[in-house]
C-alpha cells in the first residue's frame, strides 16, 4: 500500500505538470491556459506572474487558520517550500491572503497579482479557492532552479450544484481511517463536498454502536472473501468527520435497511423474525436479508443506532439505504420506510434513501437517490422529494472501464472515462429536471475493490469528471475540450503515486 510520504516525495521531485508543452521552460503568463478541473466560471488573465519563494507567507483572517495550514502544506508537497502561516485581519502588501468575506455560499474570488494573491469568500469558498490556486502553481523545475510561478489574473467561481459527492462502500471491504482520509483528500482536490460512507451491509457492520456492541465485535469481524473486516470506533469516526469538515466535506453515514442487513442479523438473534441469528456472510449476493419489520425491537434498534450516530455528525443528512430489499414484502417495506424516516427526523436529521424508498410516503425534506429506477425517482419527485443523481450506468465507480478491466463489475455497463463525463443530470431523464436535482454523487461499491491502490485505479481518472459535472455549468462542459485538460493530470497522478487507468481516449501528456 502506498504511503502519504511517497506522494510527498513524488510531488517534490515532480517536474513539469500543468502547462501545455508550448509553455515548457517559460513562465506561465496566461492564466486562461491553466487546465483547471473543475472549470471555473470565469478566468481573466493579466499577463504577469506571481512567484512562490522561501519568503512567501500565507496570511489568513481569523477562523481560516486550518485552510491556511492546508494550503501551506500542499504548497510544500508541490514545491518543497513550506510557507509560514500568520493570522491577519488586514491585507498584507505581498504573499498569499485568505480573506473570509463573512458570506455564506461556496463561491470565491481568486485574485493573483504579481506580489499578492487574495482568495475571498466564505470558509467553504476560500477552501475551494485554495484548490484552484494549487492547480495554478507551475511546478516546472527549470534546470534545477526551484522557482514556482503562477500566472496572474482573476478567477470568479461558484458551483452549479450544492451537492457534489462520492460514496465509499466500507462494508463489503473495510477501509481504515488512513485510507478514508486519503479518499477525502481526493474529493477535496476537486471541490467535492460530500463523502457518503456506506457503513453497513450483509458482509459487515463498520461503526461502533455502544448500545449494541456485537454489531462491530462480531458483525464487523469479516469482509467479502472472508478476510478480517474492521470498524471505526466512535472516536475514530469523529476524527474522520473533523478531517472531512476541515476540507469542507460533510460525511453522510448510511445504515442500509431493511435489506442488506445480514451483519446485524448475525449479531443479534432478536432482529430476525424467527429469533435465530444468521451466519456471517462473505459472498457478494444481494437481496436475501431483511430486518423483521413487525417487531418492536427492530425500531428500538434503529432508534439507538440513529441516535448514537447522529450526535457524531454535524451534517443534516442520515442515509437509510432502502435498496434491493427483495426479501421484504412491499406491504411491509412501505410502512417500515415511513417509520424509519420519522425516527431519523426525531434525531434532528433529514433522510436520504435509494430510489426504492419513493414507494413509501415521503416525509418533508427526504431526498431520493436515483441509482436505477426512473419510475421510483419520478414518484419521489411527485411526492416532493429532491433527487441526488447517481445513475449506475454513468456514475458507478465500481463499473469496469472496458471488458479487460480486472477489477470491478459490469452489471450496469462499462464506464469508460468519456461515458462517465459526457452526460448531463438535467437531461438524462425527461422526468428529472434542474429544479428537482440537489446534485450528483459517484458511488464506489467495494465487492471487488480491496485496498486503496485498487480504489485509486477505479476512481482515477473518472472522479475529476464527476466533480466537474457537479461544479461546472453544463453549457461549459465538453468532452473534447475536457479530455485535453485531463490529459495534463497523468503526470500529477504519477507524481502523487496514484494508480490510475490510462484510458486510450485521453491524449495523456508525456
Ligand atoms: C445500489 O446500488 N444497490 C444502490
Amino acid at each position: 500500500m502506498k504511503t502519504r510520504k511517497k506522494s510527498i516525495i513524488g510531488l517534490v521531485i515532480l517536474t513539469a505538470v500543468l502547462f501545455f508543452s508550448s509553455c515548457e521552460n517559460e513562465p506561465p503568463t496566461d492564466l486562461t491556459l491553466t487546465p483547471f478541473i473543475p472549470l471555473p466560471v470565469s478566468i481573466e488573465a493579466t499577463g504577469g506572474e506571481f512567484e512562490i519563494t522561501v519568503k512567501t507567507v500565507v496570511y489568513a483572517t481569523e477562523g481560516l487558520e486550518v485552510t491556511a495550514q492546508i494550503l501551506a502544506s500542499q504548497i510544500a508537497e508541490k514545491t518543497g517550500i513550506m510557507p509560514e502561516v500568520e493570522i491577519s485581519a488586514t491585507a498584507p502588501r505581498k504573499g498569499i491572503y485568505i480573506s473570509g468575506s463573512g458570506e455564506n455560499g461556496e463561491g470565491y474570488e481568486l485574485k493573483i497579482g504579481k506580489k499578492l494573491v487574495t482568495i475571498t469568500g466564505s470558509p467553504a469558498g476560500c477552501f475551494f479557492g485554495v484548490q484552484t490556486l494549487l492547480q495554478a502553481i507551475n511546478t516546472e523545475d527549470e534546470e534545477g532552479e526551484k522557482d514556482f510561478e503562477i500566472a496572474t489574473g482573476i478567477i470568479k467561481d461558484k458551483p452549479y450544484y450544492e451537492y457534489r459527492g462520492a460514496m465509499l462502500d466500507v462494508a463489503r471491504h473495510f477501509f481504515n481511517v488512513e485510507e478514508v482520509k486519503q479518499f477525502i483528500d481526493f474529493l477535496a482536490m476537486y471541490k467535492m463536498n460530500v463523502l457518503h460512507l456506506h457503513l453497513s451491509d450483509d458482509q459487515g457492520w463498520r461503526i461502533e454502536i455502544k448500545s449494541w456492541p456485537n454489531l462491530t465485535t462480531y458483525g464487523g469481524s469479516l469482509e467479502v472473501g472472508g478476510g478480517p473486516g474492521g470498524f471505526y470506533t466512535q472516536e475514530q469516526f469523529k476524527e474522520l468527520v473533523q478531517y472531512a469538515a476541515d476540507r469542507q466535506i460533510t460525511i453522510i453515514p448510511e445504515i442500509d435497511m431493511p435489506g442488506h442487513t445480514n451483519a446485524a442479523l448475525a449479531s443479534y438473534a432478536e432482529l430476525n423474525c424467527n429469533g435465530k441469528a444468521t451466519e456471517l456472510y462473505t459472498g457478494t449476493r444481494v437481496g436475501f436479508s431483511t430486518l423483521c419489520t413487525d417487531k418492536d425491537v427492530t425500531y428500538q434498534f434503529i432508534d439507538d443506532v440513529v441516535r448514537e450516530i447522529s450526535v457524531l455528525i454535524p451534517g443534516k443528512y442520515f442515509h437509510m439505504g432502502g435498496d434491493e430489499s427483495h426479501s421484504t414484502p412491499l406491504e411491509d417495506y412501505i410502512p417500515f420506510v415511513e417509520k424509519v424516516q420519522k425516527i431519523i427526523k426525531s434525531h434532528g436529521k433529514e433522510v436520504i434513501g435509494w430510489d426504492e424508498i419513493a414507494n413509501s410516503a415521503i416525509v418533508e425534506g427526504t431526498v431520493v437517490q436515483f441509482w436505477a429506477d426512473e419510475a421510483n425517482t419520478t414518484m419521489g419527485i411527485a411526492k416532493g422529494a429532491k433527487v441526488i443523481m447517481s445513475p449506475a450506468k454513468k456514475a458507478y465507480l465500481d463499473m469496469k472501464y472496458n471488458a479487460d478491466t480486472e477489477l470491478g463489475l459490469r452489471w450496469a455497463g462499462l464506464i469508460e472515462v468519456d461515458t462517465g463525463y459526457d452526460w448531463d443530470p438535467e437531461t438524462l431523464s425527461d422526468s428529472i429536471s434542474r429544479e428537482n436535482i440537489l446534485g450528483i454523487e459517484a458511488a464506489l461499491w467495494s465487492e471487488t475493490v480491496t485496498n486503496i491502490d485498487e480504489v485509486e485505479y477505479m476512481v482515477f481518472p473518472r472522479l475529476p469528471g464527476y466533480a466537474e459535472i457537479g461544479w461546472t455549468a453544463p453549457d461549459k462542459r465538453n468532452w473534447d475540450e475536457y479530455k485535453t485538460r485531463l490529459a495534463t493530470y497523468g503526470k500529477v497522478f504519477e507524481a502523487m503515486g496514484i494508480d490510475y487507468y490510462k484510458s486510450p481516449l485521453v491524449p495523456w501528456e508525456e
